[in-house]
């Protein structure tokens, strides 16, 4: 049985599409693959069918990670698609839950990204829309830090990722 992770940000250009990138690179460099599916939306929908931020491919290019990515819009199937919900922070975090009751998925597993960031726990990715190169470049630390203790804590729920 695969594990099928949503990221979720507001556009669905910068934050999310990233996760979703490091965290699919991490699976990939450990050949577990065939246990993943991954995807990203957006709260917002107002980047629906654009490509990634060019902002967002320069910082995962130079980090050595590539991005093949169409925004989209988060959708209450997506509730019924997906083990775990991971949002950046806690505007989107509430967007979802709300999405979600209204929908009566009251039992999504939805959790903020950095409940599994070791150096900061819960709190707000930052959104970068405003912000500088250093900005993204933050965004890149926290994402791959959160994305590589969110790997470890799955392999440790589960004996046959842990031993590959
Ligand atoms: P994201 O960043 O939610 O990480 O994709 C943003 C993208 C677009 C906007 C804000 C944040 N915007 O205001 O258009």
């Amino acid at each position: 049985m695969k594990r099928k992770i949503l990221f979720v940000c507001l556009g669905n250009i910068c934050r999310s599409p990233l996760a979703e990138a490091i965290f699919s690179h991490l699976v990939s460099k450990e050949g577990l693959n065939d246990y993943f599916h991954i995807e990203s939306c957006g709260t917002s929908g107002n980047h629906q069918g654009e490509g990634a931020d060019p902002r967002t491919l320069k910082n995962a290019r130079e980090n050595g990670i590539s991005i093949q990515h169409t925004s989209r819009k988060l959708n209450p199937e997506d509730f019924r698609n997906f083990d775990l919900i991971l949002t950046m922070d806690r505007y989107n975090f509430r967007e979802t839950v709300k999405l979600a009751t209204k929908h009566g998925l009251q039992h999504a597993d939805i959790r903020m990204m950095r409940s599994f960031d070791p150096h900061a726990p819960g709190a707000d990715v930052p959104d970068p829309w405003y912000g500088t190169e250093e900005d993204f470049g933050e965004v890149f630390r926290i994402l791959h830090r959160s994305c590589s203790s969110l790997l470890d804590s799955l392999r440790n729920e589960n004996p046959a990722l842990s031993g590959r």
